[in-house]
């Protein structure tokens, strides 16, 4: 067996008899605050702020405080197993990178999607590539290694377009399509209205469309000789508010397993899995979409209960291992990590992102070690006891 995640620690406290410490907060608070300290004020408001009040946000993490797992003892879970199958891909743990538009300008050199890409080469923890990339897709799965990828679709009211997307992720040799359903329109976000700011208006990570075949004819002419005029075309093709009509044509574009991002009613859920769609993604877009709503965690059980044995993928809110576990207890077949990701990379691009997920993955692991969950099996909703 390879080396449990937990041994990061003993990486770590090694390191310490030499006198070398952690380059990177071991906490999220002070991993949020030097990631401040270290990005553009504009980027950082981007990835810090919500919609509305961002009480849904603050709900997200605070979702995860009225859950407690509770421990067994002599158990001797002296091997953990972290691994997971998820629609086909084979993962050492359940934990993913989920898709970020902004992930491009995190990073000090402007390629935040490459060394995301190349921490999921070296963690084996698979990244959700979004649409929006300061590199092309292609380029961003070459980075991949071994780890399979995921490309997340906002699908363009363009339909050729959409097309020209899935196909190009195809043959980039991603593994799965995740479509998000709740960014057709921009949710009401104060942060970003105070200061009119919204990275894509302003070129950002615009790479997947000015590198498409399909956006380039709609352009007439090359996009680095009008720029202006790309963002504008993009702002124009950008966001298909889809119905229900829209999804046998979606289904019918790839052979890829389909995932639905944003699903937070088990009624949705139900009609999605009868359309034919291969998982759910239970998601509240770490409440930057709409404000008021309940916290993704409090949706999880229905939606898995709903999704009857289709792998259910979950984030927004998950700030630590106990919050991986805890998500898995409540039936998440994988967990993903977002503004930590950022974070990370900000501050220390490809090694501050591996930072984050091994030390994710650590403290999972040593929670499973301590508390006698030793597969992911075990921890189901009884082994969680609800605190206030
Ligand atoms: C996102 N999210 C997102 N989702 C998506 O499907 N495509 C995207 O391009 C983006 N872009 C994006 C940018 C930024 C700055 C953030 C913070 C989030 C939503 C993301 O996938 C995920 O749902 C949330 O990040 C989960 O919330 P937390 O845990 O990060 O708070």
């Amino acid at each position: 067996m390879s080396q449990p995640f937990g041994s990061y620690q003993n990486e770590i406290y090694l390191d310490g008899l030499s006198g070398v410490v952690p380059r990177f907060p071991l906490l999220h608070s002070e991993l949020e605050a030097k990631a401040q300290a270290a990005m553009p004020p504009s980027v950082w408001s981007y990835v810090a702020g919500g919609a509305g009040d961002e009480h849904t946000q603050r709900a997200n993490t605070a979702a995860f405080q009225r859950w407690g797992l509770i421990p067994r003892m002599l158990v001797g879970a002296a091997e953990r197993d972290l691994s997971v199958d998820v629609c086909g891909m084979a993962l050492p743990s359940p934990l993913f990178m989920v898709p970020v538009g902004v992930l491009g300008i995190c990073t000090q050199d402007g390629h935040g999607d490459l060394a995301a890409a190349r921490a999921a080469a070296r963690t084996g923890v698979p990244m959700v590539a979004s649409t929006l990339s300061a590199d092309p897709m292609e380029e961003v799965a070459a980075e991949f290694g071994a780890t399979p990828g995921i490309f997340q679709l906002y699908t363009p009211t363009d339909r050729e377009l959409a097309e020209s997307l899935v196909h190009r992720a195809e043959r980039a040799g991603f593994q799965a399509i995740v479509v998000t359903l709740d960014t057709w329109i921009t949710g009401w976000r104060p942060r970003d209205l105070a200061t009119g700011n919204f990275p894509q208006l302003r070129g950002h990570c615009l790479a997947n469309y000015t590198s498409d075949p399909v956006f380039r004819a709609r352009l007439g002419r090359a996009p680095e000789e009008d720029p202006r005029a790309a963002t504008l075309l993009w702002a124009q093709l950008f966001g298909n508010p889809l119905t229900w009509d829209d999804l046998p044509w979606l289904r019918s574009l790839t052979e890829l397993p389909l995932i639905l991002k944003g699903l937070c009613h088990p009624e949705d859920v139900r009609r999605a899995k009868d359309l034919g769609v291969d998982g759910i993604y239970c998601s509240t877009h770490g409440g930057r979409q709409a404000n008021g709503g309940l916290p993704a965690l409090d949706a999880l059980p229905g939606v898995v209960e709903a999704a009857d044995g289709l792998p259910v993928l979950f984030d927004s809110g998950v700030r630590s291992g106990a919050d991986v576990i805890k998500a898995i207890a409540l039936g998440a077949t994988a967990v993903g990590v977002g503004r930590p990701l950022a974070h990370g990379l900000a501050l220390g691009g490809v090694d501050g992102a591996v930072h984050v997920l091994r030390s994710l993955l650590a403290e999972a692991d040593l929670i499973m070690a301590v508390d006698g969950y030793p597969t992911l099996a075990d921890l189901t909703p009884d082994a969680l006891q609800r605190v206030t």
